[in-house]
């Protein structure tokens, strides 16, 4: 569907669809405005008991670039958010002391990554990564740990096919059961 401004105006599955690891980028900057909606994606994203135990190292400049590459490949992006964990502020399930910090922050991090894609952005969300080095570069205490990064900026190459999921999904017969296992 076509709004005033001749945007497409995408559903929420088609944004979901869309999304794609991007794994080469435009050297080209995102725009402040931009960046800035992604962070309110995450900054409004539901956290257990809304505890809201996260930090979000936004890094742009080419020195803390190079202080990630030492730690991860970002795949030439030149936008990456560490996205870490608060340890001082996580809520605990009190009947087994589950610490839900990862869910947190990657419900935190998804959100931030279906806000890029729907500016037009490309992103790939990165676990493999020395912990060690990104504390120890960016200087992080020790209840502040890095769990995720997101790596934004304009893909360069062609787009994944938003069908690609008819193949590269399970099927719902398979992850899909009702009322019991
Ligand atoms: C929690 C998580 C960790 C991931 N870590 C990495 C990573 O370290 N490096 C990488 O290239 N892709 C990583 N990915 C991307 C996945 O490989 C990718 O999402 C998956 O293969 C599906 O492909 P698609 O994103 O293109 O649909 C990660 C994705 C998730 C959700």
């Amino acid at each position: 569907m076509l709004n005033i401004e001749g945007m497409i105006n995408m559903d929420f599955l088609e944004l979901a669809k869309k999304r794609y690891s991007v794994r080469k980028y435009q050297s080209k900057k995102v725009e402040k405005d931009k960046l800035l909606k992604i962070l309110e994606a995450g900054r409004v994203a539901p956290t257990g008991c809304n505890n809201q135990p996260f930090k979000l190292i936004v890094v742009q400049e080419e020195e803390g670039l190079e202080k990630i590459k030492k730690a991860a490949n970002i795949f030439g992006a030149p936008l990456a958010i560490i996205v870490c964990g608060d340890h001082n502020a996580v809520w605990k399930r009190p009947f087994d002391g589950k610490n839900i910090l990862d869910i947190d922050v990657s419900i935190v991090t998804d959100h931030m990554m279906l806000q890029a894609t729907e500016l037009g952005l490309g992103s790939v969300w990165i676990c493999y990564f020395k912990p060690d080095v990104i504390k120890a570069e960016f200087n992080l205490p020790d209840h502040i740990e890095p769990i995720n990064i997101l790596a934004i900026g304009y893909a360069d190459g062609e787009a994944a096919s938003p069908d690609r999921h008819e193949k590269l999904r399970r099927p719902l017969s398979e992850l899909v059961s009702y009322e019991s296992l």
